[in-house]
């Protein structure tokens, strides 16, 4: 039965939604800003006198602010937003607290700030994806273990019997994610905004690219496999296509990820059998990495229709797709002769953005369409043709971005390692970067389509929470789906 929404406060009688609703709209906000630097970036790399000679507007400090804002302020506030409500859904009972709740939203927010005044200012710990500095560390460890108390704490207060599968998933990422961050952040302060790693040499570079890979692994893929076990059942109405496969699937997966780091550092100084070793894991990497895409996109069996009448769910399969793609070419990359071509070129660059356009962003903007209208107590979106408009740009845009990096990845490859009868070198490095300028163009219209397509939804949601309806401009909120309704997954 469905229980009326009191007054526009949006509470629901049972659930901590605020927290719900405060992270999906700061994935919104989180992701223009990441993006729009993207964007900057890019066209950067077009025209470098866009750094006007200033040093925060410089690529060397801009590149990590954009890092850190997609995976971390983009990617984390998706994924603090969709753990929290499925949490609460599946086991049916309210989050621990409504304080360590807010205690996460806002610590997170904060941290984000930091980073987004410490990174053009330099400071930086100069390993990728870790760059903080050590007080912000500190925060992050502080409202990680909040994050874990609340999430842990509720599914042992839970009222069904199971732990649903997403659950299991967004959990690995949690304990995992905790275990990176304090083992790779380990550094012996010098000031207060400076730090040195703990760790020296090859054992450095071996802890970093553990945390670096690891953070694509749990980070990047885990969490958004939980966002995937649950919203496209949901979006579909179908059941999960294989309950033994998702177990299966999690295990795997949790084993083999762990191992592949080094294929970050081919034809370094760390010991061959390493880097071997991390290769063969890699390849394994692909049959658990296929098996979660088959069992997210047979969940469609019997419902593929819907794809016709329905962008959010078109927005969930395609991503599913991309996932499928770069956890091929990921693969691929990490025999030791493949990387040796690509390794140091924009290919690398496309497979990022082949993940994490096509694959983090878009399952993200996807379970926002579904959750946002959710939070406000609306019937839906303010504009279905909108999402359908967001969706085309989003698929063109990746699409342009991580081709145009495949043919500039390898042309650079190739004039690299091309030398004359006589041993010379065929192409100066200077004539690469040259011929690689269509491609940096071709990629900042790509990235400038795919941002265009967060401005589009930025507008739908700002209708959406106002209850305007694109059918007949002001839309009634809508009746809280009953508790029986949204655990059923
Ligand atoms: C409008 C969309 C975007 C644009 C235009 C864009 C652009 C760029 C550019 C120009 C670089 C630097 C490439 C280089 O150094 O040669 C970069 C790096 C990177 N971007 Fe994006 N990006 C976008 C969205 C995203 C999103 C949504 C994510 C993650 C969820 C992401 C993750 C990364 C990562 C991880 C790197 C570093 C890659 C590496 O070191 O190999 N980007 N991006
Ligand atoms: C089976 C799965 C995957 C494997 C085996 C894999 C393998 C690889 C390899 C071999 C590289 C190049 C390393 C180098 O030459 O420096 C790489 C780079 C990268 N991959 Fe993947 N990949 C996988 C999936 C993904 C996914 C799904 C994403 C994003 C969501 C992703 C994000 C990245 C990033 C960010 C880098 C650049 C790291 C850096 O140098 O900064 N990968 N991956």
């Amino acid at each position: 039965m469905n229980t009326p929404v009191k007054s526009q406060s949006f509470e629901h009688p049972v659930y901590n939604y605020q927290v719900v609703r405060q992270f999906a709209v700061m994935t919104v906000v989180w992701g223009i800003v990441g993006m729009l630097v993207g964007v900057l970036i890019a066209a950067q790399l077009v025209w470098p006198a866009l750094n006007f000679d200033l040093p925060w507007l410089h690529f060397g400090r801009l590149r990590p602010l954009h890092t850190n804002a997609v995976i971390f302020a983009f990617g984390g506030c998706a994924l603090f937003s969709t753990s929290l409500y499925v949490v609460q859904r599946t086991c049916q009972v309210r989050l621990i607290s409504d304080k360590l709740a807010a205690l996460v939203f806002w610590g997170w927010q904060l941290i984000i700030v930091a980073a987004a005044i410490t990174l053009p200012l330099g400071y930086t710990s100069g390993k990728e994806y870790a760059e903080l500095e050590w007080p912000i560390d500190i925060a992050i460890t502080i409202v990680w273990v909040a994050y874990a108390i609340l999430f842990f704490g509720t599914i042992m207060q839970r009222k069904t019997s199971h732990i649903y599968v997403a659950n299991w998933f967004f959990g690995a990422f949690i304990v995992v994610v905790a275990v990176l961050h304090l083992i790779n952040s380990a550094a012996v302060p010098v000031s207060a905004w400076k730090s040195y790693s703990a760790y020296g040499g090859t054992i450095d570079a071996m802890i970093q690219w553990w945390y670096g890979h690891n953070a694509v692994g749990f980070f990047l893929t885990t969490g958004f496999l939980g966002i995937m076990y649950y919203f496209v059942p949901k979006q579909a109405e179908r059941p999960v296509y294989s309950y033994r496969l998702s177990i299966v699937h999690f295990w795997a997966l949790v084993t083999v990820y762990i191992w592949a780091g080094p294929h970050h550092l081919h034809y370094t100084a760390l010991p061959d059998w390493a880097q071997s070793l991390g290769m063969v894991m890699s390849l394994v990497l692909l049959a658990p990495s296929w098996g979660g895409m088959i069992n997210g996109i047979m969940t469609l069996s019997g419902a593929w229709d819907k794809l016709r009448t329905d962008p959010i769910l078109r927005f969930l399969v395609v991503s599913l797709s991309f996932y499928g793609m770069s956890t091929f070419e990921g693969p691929m990359m990490s025999i030791k002769t493949v990387n040796a071509l690509s390794h140091y070129t924009d290919w690398t660059i496309g497979h990022v953005h082949s993940g994490a356009l096509g694959w983090v962003a878009m399952i993200s903007i996807g379970a926002m369409y579904h959750l946002i209208p959710i939070m406000f107590g609306r019937e839906r979106m303010y504009s279905i043709a909108l999402i359908n408009t967001h969706f085309w740009m989003s698929t063109i845009g990746t699409v342009l971005y991580i081709s145009s990096m495949w043919v500039n990845g390898l042309m650079q490859g190739l004039m690299w390692r091309a030398y004359n009868a006589d041993g010379t070198l065929t192409y100066s490095f200077v004539e690469s970067v040259q011929a690689s300028y269509p491609g940096y163009f071709v990629r900042l219209v790509g990235g400038a389509i795919f941002f265009g397509g967060m401005l589009i939804m930025a507008y739908n949601v700002w209708k959406t929470a106002k209850g305007e309806n694109s059918d007949n401009a002001v839309g009634t909120p809508a009746a809280q789906p009953s508790v029986s309704q949204e655990a059923s997954a």
